[in-house]
């Protein structure tokens, strides 16, 4: 591996991408870093280019020409979805993340299923419908708990779990009601505790990446509509060894030789959002990045650099790469999000006390949805912080999230009270019987 520091240009405005920023600048390989658009986090570790439209492809290859960039890494899914990992190869320029062919995995998930189906991945139970009646008289023939799922990108939020039938079918009209057309997949509900994993995939090997517990709903108590995420930790516990190897033999596996076989391998980080379910580890679906706020509390536990990670799987070889996470540590994110997300929300809003968050809180507070204003720096999003902190157990990593979090002045925020709350409550009972 080349040992000269690379240019690196950096896709994506999120808190992921404040998260990758602060991982990527750290390493002795990394020269100059662009972060296009970025956010007023990532300007805190590279150089953002809001100039730059991601979606012209053309414009980033003359870019990453004209700054002689020697990596892309590609944060959100969009730019996959519509091929720029593609465009940038036949460039000739190097780039993390899948092509729009294996970006499928994400962006259809009528693609995943089949795949799933045809290399017995274990998974719900599925069938995919364009048309309105068929799809009502199969959730009448089915009943609930269903679940019903636009077939497309929806950033998590194209999904039902109905309770009841009615329910169901208000959904199911929802997407097929309309003139457009649309297509979606109705399924299994499956029962158990979610866990997100993560693999480092260079097409035909992959290196577990670490674990995480999201919380999707926006209220306490897993309560009211599903959001991008609310708060995340790491690792997650119930993901155990032996469930870790279960999920890398029985479902990246045989996807990334099912992918292959295809003619369209994978490389980049495959995300399973898993089930973790009485019959085993089932997939709930795959996105084809890091997760968002994931990446928040994996990126501050790694042990080791992220550029050469990178690098290898976009050049389609890990051999010999080791990348793992400081045993014994654990982190925990809080995302702060405006008043009213996941619907409007106004922006705008001053946001202070960050500065204080971090030296006094001893938090990393990572930039989501904000924005500057001359010396002000204000709300620009639906999420808008992610307050983050360490610790040697969830418990710890969760005090000082939340103790750094109150000192951030932000009155038209708002955010869960209980992120980590079943990890902690897991730690205190291991705790209690001395395991
Ligand atoms: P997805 O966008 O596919 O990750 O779905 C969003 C959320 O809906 C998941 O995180 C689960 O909480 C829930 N969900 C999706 N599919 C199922 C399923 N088959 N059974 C139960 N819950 C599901
Ligand atoms: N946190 C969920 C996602 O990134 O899709």
């Amino acid at each position: 591996m080349s040992a000269r520091p690379l240019n690196i240009l950096l896709v994506g405005s999120g808190g992921r991408e404040h998260a990758l920023a602060w991982a990527i600048a750290k390493s002795p390989l990394c020269g100059r870093l662009f972060v296009a658009p970025g956010n007023p986090g990532t300007a805190q570790h590279g150089e953002n280019r809001p100039d730059l439209t991601v979606s012209d492809h053309a414009a980033v290859v003359a870019f990453c020409r004209a700054e002689a960039i020697g990596l892309v890494v590609v944060g959100p899914e969009a730019p996959l979805v519509a091929g720029l990992v593609d465009d940038l190869a036949a460039a000739g320029i190097l780039a993390f993340g899948p092509t729009r062919a294996a970006a499928q995995l994400e962006g259809s998930k009528g693609f995943t299923k089949e795949l799933c189906a045809e290399h017995a991945i274990p998974t719900a139970a599925f069938a995919r419908f364009t048309a309105l009646e068929p799809a009502l008289a199969y959730l009448r023939e089915r009943g609930a708990p269903i679940v019903v799922k636009a077939d497309g990108l929806a950033a998590g939020k194209g999904v039902t779990v109905a309770e009841t039938l009615p329910e169901a079918e208000e959904a199911v009209r929802a997407i097929l009601g309309g003139e457009a057309g649309g297509a979606l997949v109705i399924e299994e509900c499956l029962f158990g505790e979610e866990a997100s994993f993560f693999a480092l995939c260079d097409g035909t090997r992959a290196i577990p990446l670490g674990t995480a517990q999201d919380h999707k709903r926006v209220h306490d108590g897993d309560r009211g509509p599903n959001t991008g995420g609310m708060g995340a930790y790491a690792p997650a516990s119930i993901v155990t060894p032996a469930i870790e190897q279960a999920v890398m033999e029985r479902i990246i596996g045989p996807t990334l030789a099912g992918m292959a076989a295809r003619g369209t391998p994978f490389s980049g980080i495959l995300y399973a959002g898993l089930m973790l379910t009485d019959e085993g580890p089932k997939l709930i679906e795959y996105n084809t990045r890091f997760g968002d706020p994931e990446a928040q509390v994996l990126m501050p536990r790694l042990s080791g650099d992220l550029v050469p990670a990178l690098l290898a799987a976009a050049r389609g070889d890990l051999t010999g790469i080791v990348i793992g996470f400081e045993p014994g540590s654990a982190a925990l994110t809080v995302v702060m999000a405006a008043a009213g997300y996941p619907g409007p929300v106004a922006r705008g809003s001053e946001i202070r006390g960050i500065a204080a968050a971090e030296t006094e809180g001893g938090a990393i507070v990572f930039h989501a949805g904000t924005r500057r204003d001359g010396d002000r720096l204000v709300a620009d999003g639906g999420r808008v912080l992610a307050v983050t902190a360490l610790g040697s157990s969830v418990g710890q990593a969760r005090a000082r999230a939340y103790a750094a979090l109150a000192r951030i002045d932000w009155p038209q925020g708002f955010c869960r009270s209980d992120i980590g709350g079943r990890e902690v409550a897991r730690e205190a009972a291991g705790a209690a019987t001395g395991r």
